[in-house]
């Protein structure tokens, strides 16, 4: 019989555990054993990035890690970025409100990468957008409406007023 190993992770703020063999995959760990079906399988290669989730804040390709290895840290899924009380979060709200999803496969994977580029780079420019969503491929949109969402992200991330230009340079 196949050895297994006890996972205990944190996923989405909740404390969850699975038993599973040695060699399962974290999207398979995340999609059937705890139902979380967000999170798409596209490649299983490494290559599409829809499987994309974070990793302690980082994006990963979860088709590329065991399950095992994420024992003790904190994965957060498509799941996982509307508030608690279901609304959606700057990302999600700029992806809708600018078209930048079509059939919808790749979008969790994108989500999850845009959400963890503007943490990093609250204001990307138009080169760093590009190289921050390099890694997710997609099929349908031809990308346009996806770099105007991330835009637009930024700009519902920095607040209703946004950055004051008049206050620019003080301090
Ligand atoms: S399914 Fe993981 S990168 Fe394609
Ligand atoms: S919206 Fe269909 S693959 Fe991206």
């Amino acid at each position: 019989m196949e050895e297994s190993f006890e996972v205990a992770l944190t996923v989405n703020g909740t404390h969850r555990t699975a038993r599973v063999p040695a060699r399962r995959l974290l999207s398979d760990l995340l999609r059937h054993d705890l139902g979380l079906t967000g999170t798409h399988v596209g490649c299983e290669h490494g290559v599409c990035g829809c499987c994309t989730v974070l990793l302690d804040g980082e994006p990963i390709r979860s088709c590329l890690m065991f399950a095992v290895t994420a024992h003790g840290h904190e994965i957060t899924t498509v799941e996982g970025l509307a508030a608690e009380d279901g609304t959606p979060s700057p990302v999600q709200r700029a992806f809708r409100e600018c078209h930048g999803l079509q059939c919808g496969f790749c979008t969790p994977g994108f989500l999850c990468t845009v959400t963890a580029l503007l943490r990093e780079t609250p204001r990307p420019t138009e080169e760093e957008v590009l190289e921050g969503i390099s890694g997710n491929l997609c099929r349908c949109t031809g990308y346009q409406n996806i770099v105007k969402a991330v835009h637009r992200a930024a700009d519902l991330m920095a607040g209703p007023a946004g950055p004051d230009p008049a206050r620019e340079g003080e301090g």
